[in-house]
C-alpha cells in the first residue's frame, strides 16, 4: 500500500512510478483524510510507503495529523515501511519527523529517500522560466530510477540527502503555521468564478458566495494547490506569487 499527499502533482507522479513497478495500490490522503480512513489494513508480505511533499523543513499539516491518528494493521513483524519525501531546495527534518510519529506507534522506516523535484514556494522560487525548471528536476529521473530499485527489493537503505536537524524544522515549522493564515491569499478580476479552488481544495477552504471566492476557514494546508491550478492564474499570496508563475507536474492530468 502506498499512501501520499500531492498538492500540485509531484508526488503523486512518484506515487503512481513505485505503484508501476510494485504492483502495490496507490491512496490519497486527501480523501483518507476526509472520510476519516485511519485504518490500514496490510496484507501480508505488504510493504507500506508514505510519499509526501516537504513544507518548511517538516510535513504538511495533514500528512503530520494522518500519521498521528493512523493505526497500522499487519501479521507481518518484518513490515518494510520506507518514506519518500520530496523537495526543491532541502528536505529538512521531514523523514525524521515520519520515522518518530511512527516510533509513537511501535514501528519505524525500513527505509528513508529524498527526491528533488520542482519547488512550487513560488513566494520564493521563479518557476516561469524553463532553465529553473530544468535546474529543480536534473536529476530527478535518476534518483527516483535508485529509489524505486530500492523499494523493490526491499533494501534498508537511506538516500536522504540535504537534510537538516529537527531543531531547525521547528522554527521553520513555527513559521508555515503563521503563514497559513488564509487572509493572505487575494483574487483578482480576472476571475471568472469557475469554482475549481474551491472543489480542488484539500481541507475544503474555499467556497463560492455572492459571486466571490471567499476563504471560509482561517487558517488553511498553504498546499498551494488553488493557485498553482487556477485557470485563469487569479490568485495571490502576500502579493509575491504573480511574478513567479504556475506549476503542476506534467505527468499528472487527475489532483485527488
Ligand atoms: C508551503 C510550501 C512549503 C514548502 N517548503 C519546502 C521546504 O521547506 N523545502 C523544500 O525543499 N521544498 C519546499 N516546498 C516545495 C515542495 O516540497 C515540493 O515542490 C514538492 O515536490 C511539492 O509536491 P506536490 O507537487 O506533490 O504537492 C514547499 C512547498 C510549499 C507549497
Amino acid at each position: 500500500m502506498i499512501i501520499y499527499f500531492s498538492a500540485t502533482g509531484n508526488c503523486k507522479y512518484v506515487a503512481k512510478r513505485i505503484s508501476e513497478e510494485t504492483g502495490d495500490n496507490i491512496h490519497s490522503l486527501i480523501a483518507l483524510n476526509k472520510n476519516k480512513e485511519y485504518t490500514l489494513e496490510l496484507k501480508k508480505d505488504e510493504s507500506l510507503g508514505i510519499i509526501t511533499p516537504t513544507y518548511f523543513w517538516g510535513l504538511p499539516v495533514l500528512v503530520r495529523q494522518y500519521l498521528s491518528n493512523m493505526n497500522i494493521k499487519t501479521d507481518n513483524d518484518n513490515l518494510f515501511i520506507y518514506a519518500v519525501s520530496t523537495y526543491g531546495t532541502s528536505p529538512g527534518a521531514s523523514i525524521a519527523i515520519i520515522d518518530d510519529l511512527l516510533k509513537d506507534k511501535g514501528f519505524r522506516l525500513s527505509s528513508k529517500y529524498t527526491l528533488m523535484m520542482v519547488d512550487t514556494w513560488t513566494v520564493m522560487f521563479d518557476l516561469t522560466k524553463e532553465e529553473n525548471i530544468a535546474e529543480f528536476t536534473r536529476d530527478t529521473d535518476n534518483k527516483l530510477n535508485m529509489i524505486i530499485d530500492s523499494i523493490s527489493s526491499a533494501k534498508n537503505e537511506d538516500l536522504t540527502e540535504k537534510t537538516k536537524p529537527k531543531l531547525f524544522s521547528k522554527f521553520a515549522q513555527f513559521a508555515y503555521n503563521l503563514d497559513r493564515k488564509t487572509s493572505y491569499f487575494t483574487v483578482d478580476d480576472s476571475c471568472t468564478l469557475c469554482g475549481l479552488c474551491s472543489k480542488d481544495c484539500p481541507v475544503d477552504a474555499i467556497e463560492i458566495k455572492d459571486k466571490k471566492v471567499v476563504w471560509v476557514k482561517d487558517k488553511c494546508l498553504l498546499c498551494f494547490r488553488c493557485l498553482h491550478r487556477c485557470p485563469t492564474f487569479s490568485i495571490e499570496y502576500k502579493n509575491k506569487t504573480k511574478v513567479n508563475g504556475q506549476y503542476t507536474n506534467p505527468n499528472i492530468t487527475e489532483f485527488d
